[in-house]
């Protein structure tokens, strides 16, 4: 039975965790490129980890090229209510993540 319930949180976990897929560009386009938007983000809350070979993760974000390569599961574990990524203290705000998903949505340009 407990084995049943945490499968039951598994599978509704996943469910509602954002995909990448779900979200469309605006119709106008974005404004925000790793310039003026993604360089910052990333450097402030995530490349202290995700920096590259050398990295607590080996996962790097530390260009726009690794961003968009792993542009999917940026916006699924960075985005939405309570994602998973960054591990904490430090969590961009609800705006900070609501850039994040819309400049992922149309490309990370
Ligand atoms: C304190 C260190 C740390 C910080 C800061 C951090 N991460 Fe992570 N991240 C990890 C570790 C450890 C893993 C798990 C190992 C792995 O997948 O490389 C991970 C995994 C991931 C994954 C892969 C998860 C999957 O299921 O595909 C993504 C994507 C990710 N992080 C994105 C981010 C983003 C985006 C940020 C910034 C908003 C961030 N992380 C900040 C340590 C960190």
């Amino acid at each position: 039975m407990k084995r049943l319930a945490f499968a039951l949180l598994l599978v509704s976990a996943c469910s509602g965790a954002p995909k990448l897929e779900d979200q469309a560009c605006p119709p106008g386009g974005t404004t925000l490129t790793y310039a003026n938007f993604g360089k910052a983000f990333v450097d402030g809350y995530c490349v202290r980890c995700h920096g590259g070979p050398n990295g607590y993760s080996s996962r790097a974000l530390n260009t726009v090229e690794s961003i968009r390569a792993s542009a999917a599961r940026v916006y699924t574990n960075a985005t939405g209510d309570n994602p998973p990524m960054p591990p904490g203290p430090d969590d961009p705000t609800p705006e900070e993540r609501a850039k994040l998903a819309e400049w992922l949505a149309c490309g990370a340009p």
